[in-house]
């Protein structure tokens, strides 16, 4: 399967995803911050890329455009990778079933932001990462593979987050090679 991944950033779930393709091939990748670390990377390694701010031109012509791109490199299957600007009704219902993302959390719990603190703050033993498809509801499609990660008396959010980033990066290549084949 050809797939497209949207990074808004650092882009380290991109790198997992290229660096342990399997059953897929990552033939694009895509911002909407056109200085995001991730598209550096993805230069380098020869992946074409495709960045746009949504700030200058506006949301509607900015997903058009992306969808654009995403058809021209013939993608069948779209991954969201710390993307962090939410799609609209209109293109999620034109990739319906074909879009996935990586969420800090173990959904349903903390949907949305600064999941490592609240999942701190409410005292829970066990946080984690989830990968799910993408609906209109945020992070509320179906969820394809969760890893566990335990949360140390000791912790702050951003040594949970580390934890966890280490734990999306072995899941999201493993669950989109799962998904390809289903
Ligand atoms: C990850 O923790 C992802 O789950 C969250 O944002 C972070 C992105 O990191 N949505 P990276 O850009 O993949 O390094």
């Amino acid at each position: 399967k050809r797939v497209g991944v949207l990074i808004s950033g650092r882009g380290s779930n991109m790198r997992a995803l290229v660096e342990r393709a399997q059953g897929y091939e990552v033939v694009v990748v895509a911002s909407d911050k056109p200085d995001a670390a991730g598209l550096a990377w993805a230069r380098e390694r020869g992946i074409p890329t495709f960045a746009l701010s949504p700030k200058e031109i506006g949301k509607p012509a900015y997903e058009a455009a992306l969808d654009r791109a995403l058809r021209e490199c013939e993608v069948e299957l779209i991954a969201l990778a710390g993307y962090m600007r939410l799609l609209s009704d209109e293109f999620v219902a034109n990739w319906r079933g074909r879009i996935v993302n990586i969420h800090p959390s173990l959904l349903p719990k903390y949907k949305g932001l600064h999941t490592h603190a609240r999942a701190i703050e409410a005292g829970d033993r066990q946080a984690g990462c989830s990968v799910h498809l993408v609906t209109e509801e945020l992070d509320g499609g179906e969820v394809l593979g969760r890893t566990e990660v335990p949360i140390l008396p000791e912790d702050t959010p951003d040594t949970l987050a580390e934890r966890v980033l280490a734990a999306e990066h072995e899941l999201y290549p493993r669950v989109l090679s799962e998904f390809v084949s289903r």
